[in-house]
Formats: structure tokens, sequence, C-alpha cells
């Protein structure tokens, strides 16, 4: 289980953990000085055996929860300083994905033979500037609320009449097999590049989305009663390296996350979109996934999507 750490909390346990480990590496000192027959009796002895179970303990809890040190400030700064070395869009492997992207999108598949050229994605068919900025959104040819991964579902099958079966079975690549829903979000998210989030929410059926989207943010649930908000509703909180987003609220946070996402993974050595952000954070909170696709996560999308309204683009970023 990930255990969520606030820095206030982390300083009190880590100076209290390390006031342990400190005590107790001097009684371990002490043992070995005083000669072998003793030290042996020592390390037989209870007392010992607890100062040793205490050390383990307090060590595997600094590293398992990624305990802040006095330094965070330091901290802090080592990690903007990895972030930027890994965020060179030339040494990016996700533009990999952009490339594959571009040509699933112009090849003819499908029991019509034709490619997605005319797919309407919200700015008009075939018109990608600026359309990845947008979503979800209302489409009224197909009456309901899209996200992308919905929208390119809804064309393959109206447009090209493809199965998308097969297609479904790689919604997330693997270092074997690479997934085209991940390629095609990736091209055309970049196509948003430079421009910012623009969901204003004017239609009554993104209204509703977003608020259901809301409703599931908060909503808590299965064996650890956890809800998003559980994770992502403080200011500056942090498991590990990894920094949470405060995304209860519009602004920074949310518009730096929905932001850069599609993003190399380079603890998965893929490129993953939101779609499979959101899957992972529900498998984290031992919940089931909505439906790759459904309306449930689309919610959950507008919903984060509407905090990050404004915020600039620029995608596929890189990230641990
Ligand atoms: C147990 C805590 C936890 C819960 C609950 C949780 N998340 Fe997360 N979330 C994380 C962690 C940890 C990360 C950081 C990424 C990583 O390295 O795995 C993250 C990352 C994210 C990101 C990407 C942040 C970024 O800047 O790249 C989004 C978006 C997100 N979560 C949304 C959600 C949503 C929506 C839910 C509810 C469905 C949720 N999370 C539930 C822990 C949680």
């Amino acid at each position: 289980m990930t255990i969520i750490c606030r820095s206030y909390l982390c300083r009190t346990a880590r100076s209290d953990l390390l006031g342990i480990e400190e005590r107790g590496a001097l009684l371990i000192g002490k043992a070995r000085r005083a000669g072998s027959a003793l030290q042996q009796e020592k390390f037989k002895s209870a007392g010992t055996w607890f100062v040793l179970v205490y050390v383990l303990f307090a060590t595997a809890a600094v590293l398992g929860m990624g305990i802040e040190g006095p330094k965070a400030a330091d901290t802090e700064d080592e990690i903007k300083r990895y972030r930027e070395m890994i965020n060179d869009p030339m040494a990016n492997p996700a533009y990999l994905n952009v490339d594959r992207g571009e040509e699933l999108w112009k090849l003819p598949r499908g029991n019509k033979g034709v490619s997605l050229e005319t797919c309407d994605i919200g700015k008009g068919p075939g018109v990608l500037e600026g359309a990845y900025a947008e979503l979800p959104r209302y489409f009224s040819d197909a009456n309901k609320v899209m996200d992308l991964e919905q929208r390119l579902l809804w064309c393959m099958e109206t447009v090209q009449q493809l199965d998308t079966q097969e297609i479904l079975s790689r919604k997330f690549g693997t270092p074997s097999a690479t997934s085209d829903m991940e390629d095609l979000v990736a091209y055309i998210a970049n196509k948003s590049n430079g421009m910012t989030f623009h969901i204003p929410l004017n239609d009554a059926q993104e209204q509703e989305a977003y608020a259901i989207g809301e409703a599931l943010f908060y909503r808590r649930g299965s064996l650890l009663d956890f809800s998003c908000a559980t994770c992502h509703s403080a200011d500056g909180a942090r498991i590990r390296t990894t920094q949470l987003p405060n995304l209860t609220k519009p602004g920074k946070d949310a518009q730096e996350t929905m932001g850069s996402w599609p993003t190399y993974r380079v603890s998965q050595s893929q490129m993953r979109t939101m779609q499979n952000r959101l899957w992972d954070c529900y498998r984290q909170m031992r919940m089931p996934p909505p439906e790759y696709g459904s309306a449930g996560l689309t919610a959950l999308m507008i919903y984060l999507a509407r905090q990050a309204d404004g915020g600039p683009i620029n995608v596929p970023s890189i990230k641990r």
C-alpha cells in the first residue's frame, strides 16, 4: 500500500525514526566493542533483537515512505533538475509514437478501405490543430460527450468500418506490441502543442458529464476506502520523488498535469496516455476501473480537463 506523507508529518516521523535509528546504531556499536562473548550474548538478548527490528523497520519505513528529510528544499531542487534533464524532446522516445500515429491516421483500413483523415475530432473533418485542447466535448453526430479515445473508436467504426476488437486488445502498449490508440492519441495531442485547454462547458451534456466526473473524483470505495481526492486534494503532497497534484481546484497543478499527458514514462519504458494514468490510479485504489472509452472515464476526463482550463499543452512530455 502506498502511504501518503504530508511534509510536516514526515518530518516529525523522520526525526522520531532517526532517533531510534541512532540509538540502535549506538547500542550495536557498544555491543561490537564489548568483545565476542558478550557481543554474542547481547545479540541473543531480546533487547538487541528489539533494537535490530526497530532499525530495520525504521530504515524500511524511511525508504518505503519516501520520507522528506530536513533538507526538503534540496530534494525539490534535485527533482526539478532530474525532470529538466529528462525533458528533452529530441531524446524523447514518445516521438516514435507520434510518427506511428501519423502513419495510422493516414492508413486506409476497415471495410471501407479509407483512412481516418475525414474523421472530425471536433474542429471539422480532418482538422487536428487544437482539437485535443478542447476535448472532451459534445459531438452532435454521436449525441454524446466524447474524449479523444472514444471519438477515435467512433470514427474507426463509422468512417472506416473497422473492427475495433483487435485494436482494443492492444489499448496499452507493451514492449512486444505497440498500441494504435496510444500512437494516435500521441499524434493528435501533439497537434495542440503551444495551445491552451479550452473547456467552456457550454453544452448541457458537457455540464452533466463534468458533474458526474466530479462525483467520481470524490467517490470513495473498495478495500482501501480511497477516492481520487484522498491522494489528490492537498497542496505539495508527495510520495517519494513523485508530486501528487492537487486536482480538486482549477489552476497550476491541474494545468501542469493535464498539459503534460500523453507522456513517455521512463519507469515503464512506454508512452502513456491519460486513460492509462486513470486506469492505473483506479488499480492503486483497488477499484475496478471504468471501462476503456466509457462514459465514466470521459466524465472524469472532462472534470480534470476543465480544472486545467487555460493551461498550456506540451506533449508528449517525459516523466518518471
Ligand atoms: C493512493 C493514492 C492515489 C489515489 C487514490 C489516486 N492517485 Fe492519482 N496518482 C497517484 C500517484 C502516486 C501518482 C503519481 C504517478 C506515479 O508515479 O505513479 C498519481 C498520478 C496521477 C495523475 C498524473 C499526475 C501527473 O502530474 O502526471 C493524475 C491525473 C491522477 N493521478 C488522477 C487520479 C484520479 C482521477 C484518481 C481517482 C480515480 C486518482 N488519481 C487516485 C496516487 C493516487
